[in-house]
Parts: structure tokens; C-alpha cells; sequence
């Protein structure tokens, strides 16, 4: 494995009502915040009016950014920064899922530079600074929280492209599960979909392992696999809300990738999916993930599907590898398609094959894309069609 520096410090309020301290904690950055927000979730729960309480006790100016959508578009994200330059913004606060999160990282970037936001991405401008951002989680899935990622879409280039930049790492982050109750069922299934992407990309990977980082991942991913159904029958559990919180956070946040520089293989492809037919991230995943674990199966990598099976779904260890590396396929599909009641091909979200050529071009940028098992464009077609 590779040496690495792991340093992550986003302060972490985790807990019912941990809300309670964003009054306190916001006053380290200053007073005048831009609170961002999606679609309406948050006035609908009354979390906004809670977190407008919190902000007057703490005496700040507030200005709002709402609206922004699933999938965040780079439009949402030149309106911020206006906003922020317009109004000398002191402080960030995203308050919502990570699509919210992400879009307000790159206004906290963007309002540092005079360049349009979008060269961050086709440009791969600089991001040498960002405001701080503060964020207060509603929906356990990308790990947003506690990261220094985002991934913003373009609808006129058709992009959908994600960077990190660690000037973007939230200073805190209010992870309350309770929070979470009114997600909804589809959207919670697609939210473990990912939880258990950002593991396997990792999980599945061309360098050696380190034994206590495999433990700790096949541990997430039996808490996704054990909670989720749990969340999905009785969304106000607590418990089944709170490790998936916590799960989501932990499956990205470094900790388990440390040692491993590698690409990551069904999240650019998925990246296309969502560019061309703004499909959810996580139902996107659901779709790929088994069909790239079959397509990427061989003698040489077996004993990796063979941990998988074992350690993750209890599979008989006695039984012939390539048997026991199928067997973990199916599992992992049937959790994602029946457990999860998510979509399972292509069709069923009208991706059509017409568009397979471009997509996985642009998923390997023209070239390789060096994961796991090393994939051109034709392998992303093939895995595409496995998908139909
Ligand atoms: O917009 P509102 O009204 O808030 O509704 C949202 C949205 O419609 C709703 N929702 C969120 N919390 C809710 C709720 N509804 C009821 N109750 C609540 N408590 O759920 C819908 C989806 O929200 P969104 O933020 O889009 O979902 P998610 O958290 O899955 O974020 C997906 C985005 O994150 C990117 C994805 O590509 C996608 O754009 N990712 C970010 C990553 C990162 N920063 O590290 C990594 C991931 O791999 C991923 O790529
Ligand atoms: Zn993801």
C-alpha cells in the first residue's frame, strides 16, 4: 500500500437536535451567511424555521439561496457567488442532501475568483481558496458532509463533472437523523445504493490490500445492507437512520481509501448517465455496479469476490470460487433490485443504447480509465449493454 496523510477536520455534531449548536458554532466565521437549500424538503419538515432561529440567535444577516436542484446545475452556482460578492458574504450554510452541499462548495470557490465558475471544471481552474462552509445533512448518501468533493452538471455541454479541492472541506457538519425521517422510500434506497458504490470503488481495487481497512469497509457495507430495509419499513427508526447517517459519512470521507490511489470505475460512468438523463446518482449505481463486477470477474481477481461473499454475504466459503464470486453478484443485485425495490435495467429509465458510443467516450475521456480491471470505451460499452 501507499503511505498517505489523512486530515479531516470538519467538526462533526452528531445526534438529535444537534442543530441546537449552529448558533455557536456559526459565530466563528461571521455574520453574514447565504443559506442554501433545494427544492422545499426543508420548509416542509420545518428544519428551515429552525435553522432561521438558530441564525437569529446568533445574531447573523441572512441571505438565501433556494432552489437548487438535484443533480446541481452550474447556473445555481453563478447565482451564488453573485449573491455572496453582492452581499460580502462571511459564511456558507447548506442545509439539505449533497446535491445542495455540493453546489454551495463551489459557490464558496466561486466567489473567491473573478473567473466564470465553470472553469473550475472545463478548465480545471485553481481553487486556492473558498468561504467557509457550514452544512446540515437531510439525506444519508454521498458523504458530502465530510469531504472535499463536488460534482456540479452543465445542461448546455451536457457535463456532469465532480472535483475535489480541499479548500471545500465543510468546517462543520450537523448530522441529525432524525433529520432524515422524511426522506422518502425511493430516495433512501438510492441513497444506500450509493453508500454502498463509494465502498465497493474502493473495496474493489488493483492495489494491495490493508486488512484492517477491507474489515472496517465490509463492516459498512453489512450496516448498509442491515439498515436499510429497517429504514425503509419504519423510516423514523432511529438506529437504522443513524448508522446510515454515520455510514454514509465514513464510506467517503478518506479514511477508507487511505493507502489507495486508484480510479474509481462506475461513478464516471454513471456521471454520463446522469449528464444526459438527469437520473438519480444512487439508482444510476444500482444499475451499474453488478453488471462492472461481472464484466471485470476473471481467474486472477477471484479471491477478491470471494472475500466479498463471505465476509459481506455470509456465502458458504467451501463452494468453488467462481461460484461463490457469482453467487456475491446476485446478492449484491438482489439487495439493490429487490430489498431496495430499485429500478434494474437501462430501459426501465429509458436510457437508450443510442447514446452508449458518447457516453462512454466521455466517461474515459477518450482513454483508460484505471480501475480495478482497466477500461477503454468498448469495455464501457459492453458494461452499458450489459445494462439494457
Ligand atoms: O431539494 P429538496 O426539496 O431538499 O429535496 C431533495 C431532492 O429532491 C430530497 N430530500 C433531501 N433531504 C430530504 C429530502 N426529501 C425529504 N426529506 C429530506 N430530509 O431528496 C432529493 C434528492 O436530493 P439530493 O441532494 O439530490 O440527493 P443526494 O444526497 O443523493 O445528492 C446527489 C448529488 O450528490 C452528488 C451526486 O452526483 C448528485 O449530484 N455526489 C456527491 C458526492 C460528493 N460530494 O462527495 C459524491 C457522490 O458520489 C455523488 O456523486
Ligand atoms: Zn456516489
Amino acid at each position: 500500500m501507499n503511505n498517505f496523510i489523512y486530515d479531516v477536520p470538519t467538526k462533526i455534531y452528531f445526534g438529535e437536535n444537534a442543530v441546537d449548536n449552529l448558533n455557536t458554532e456559526i459565530k466563528n466565521y461571521g455574520k453574514r451567511v447565504l443559506l442554501c437549500y433545494g427544492g422545499g424538503s426543508i420548509k416542509k419538515s420545518g428544519l428551515y424555521d429552525t435553522v432561521i432561529a438558530q441564525l437569529k440567535k446568533a445574531q447573523c444577516e441572512v441571505f438565501e439561496l433556494g432552489g437548487i436542484e438535484p443533480n446541481p446545475r452550474i447556473d445555481s452556482v453563478r447565482e451564488g457567488a453573485k449573491i455572496c460578492k453582492k452581499e460580502n458574504i462571511d459564511v456558507l450554510l447548506a442545509v439539505g442532501g449533497g446535491s445542495t452541499l455540493d453546489c454551495t462548495k463551489w459557490i464558496a470557490a466561486a466567489a473567491k475568483v473573478d473567473h466564470d465558475a465553470w472553469d473550475f471544471f472545463s478548465k480545471w481552474a485553481d481553487v486556492d481558496s473558498a468561504l467557509p462552509v457550514l452544512t446540515v445533512l437531510t439525506l444519508s448518501a454521498t458523504g458530502s458532509e465530510m469531504n472535499c468533493g463536488g460534482v456540479i452538471s452543465n445542461l448546455e455541454t451536457k457535463d456532469k463533472i465532480g472535483r475535489l479541492a480541499r479548500p471545500l472541506l465543510p468546517k462543520a457538519s450537523f448530522l441529525d437523523p432524525t433529520l432524515t425521517y422524511s426522506v422518502s422510500k425511493y430516495q433512501t434506497a438510492c441513497g444506500s445504493a450509493d453508500i454502498m458504490s463509494h465502498i465497493l470503488e474502493v473495496y474493489f481495487a488493483p492495489t494491495q490490500d490493508m486488512y484492517m481497512l477491507d474489515c472496517f469497509m465490509e463492516g459498512l457495507m453489512k450496516t448498509v445492507i442491515k439498515y436499510t430495509p429497517v429504514a425503509l419499513d419504519n423510516p423514523s427508526d432511529y438506529e437504522a437512520r443513524a448508522n446510515l447517517m454515520w455510514a454514509s459519512s465514513w464510506a467517503i470521507n478518506g479514511f477508507v481509501k487511505a493507502g489507495k490511489q486508484h480510479e474509481w470505475s462506475c461513478h464516471p460512468l454513471e456521471h454520463e448517465l446522469s449528464a444526459i438523463y438527469d437520473i438519480t446518482h444512487g439508482l444510476g449505481l444500482a444499475i451499474l455496479t453488478p453488471r462492472f463486477l461481472r464484466y471485470c470477474l476473471n481467474e486472477k481477481n477471484v479471491d477478491k469476490y470471494v472475500q466479498f461473499g463471505v465476509n459481506v454475504f455470509d456465502i458458504d466459503k467451501s463452494l468453488p470460487k467462481m461460484e461463490i464470486a457469482n453467487l456475491a453478484i446476485d446478492k449484491l443485485a438482489d439487495f439493490f433490485f429487490n430489498t431496495l425495490s430499485l429500478d434494474d435495467t437501462f430501459t426501465k429509465v429509458g436510457i437508450k443504447r443510442e447514446d452508449f458510443k458518447l457516453m462512454a467516450q466521455k466517461a474515459c475521456e477518450g482513454g483508460t480509465i484505471h480501475g480495478f480491471v482497466d477500461l477503454d470505451a468498448k469495455d464501457i460499452e459492453k458494461i452499458f449493454e450489459m445494462c439494457i
